[in-house]
């Protein structure tokens, strides 16, 4: 156990625990989007497939309890390396100033994060932990994106998640090892596609209900 007290002590054992469980989240953004897209299709369409997800039964479960030990194990190495930055601040500016390159995601990653986090609390109230009897998930969301301040709210959010995944992706591939020269520009034009897509895809959905549903 002792290579695991180390991994979680150690700097770079809290961005590599980052950086994985970050990417994790990756692909439920991804899944969770196509899923949501279902949407276009109409209600019976959505909410068929929102029927499909929960007779997974168990294995919705524990993809669930993956998911919160995930966010926890992402939100608390994130809360220890911004600690330790913070207590290292005079060296800090000296590597940051050296290192260059510095974008508005990489120095709002803590903000942006915990303004994440308070979506996603916000997002289960509305959708997950609510009374469904006598309605179906596609009322429920409609409903809610009736109301333009929860549109405002949601879009809003979809623009902090967008720059807080842009700078992540690629941060966490960075982490990985993933970071010859060569393949950086791939990297980074790949993060910018995904937060575009997560971000617009994401965005789009509570402006259609809005105007178009
Ligand atoms: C307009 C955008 C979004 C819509 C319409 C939407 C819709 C939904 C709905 C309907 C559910 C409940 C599913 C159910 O219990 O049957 C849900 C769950 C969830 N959403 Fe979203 N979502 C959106 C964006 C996001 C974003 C950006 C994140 C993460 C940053 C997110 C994270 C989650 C999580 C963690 C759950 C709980 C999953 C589970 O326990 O099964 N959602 N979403």
């Amino acid at each position: 156990m002792n290579w695991l007290l180390d991994i979680i002590e150690s700097s770079i054992g809290k961005k590599l625990l980052m950086a994985l469980t970050g990417l994790g989240f990756c692909v439920f953004l991804f899944g969770h989007l196509a899923g949501n897209l279902t949407i276009y299709g109409g209600k019976d369409a959505f909410n068929s497939y929102a029927e499909h997800l929960h007779s997974l039964g168990p294995i919705l479960t524990v993809a669930e309890i993956g998911l919160l030990v995930f966010a926890m194990v992402h939100i608390l190495s994130g809360i220890f390396l911004f600690w330790g930055n913070l207590k290292a601040r005079p060296q800090r500016y000296v590597i940051n100033k050296s290192a260059g390159g510095r974008t508005i995601g990489s120095r709002t990653m803590p903000y942006t994060g915990f303004l994440v986090l308070l979506f996603v609390i916000f997002h289960l109230m509305n959708f997950h932990f609510v009374d469904k009897t006598n309605t179906t998930i596609f009322q429920i969301v409609q409903n809610a994106f009736s109301d333009p301040i929860y549109v405002g709210i949601y879009v809003a959010a979809m623009l902090v998640v967008g720059i807080h995944v842009s700078h992540g992706f690629w941060s966490a591939f960075q982490t990985l090892g993933a970071n010859h020269p060569k393949y950086m520009p791939l990297i980074k034009g790949l993060s910018i596609c995904f937060s575009l897509i997560v971000g617009m895809g994401f965005g789009f959905l509570p402006i259609y209900f809005l105007f178009m549903s």
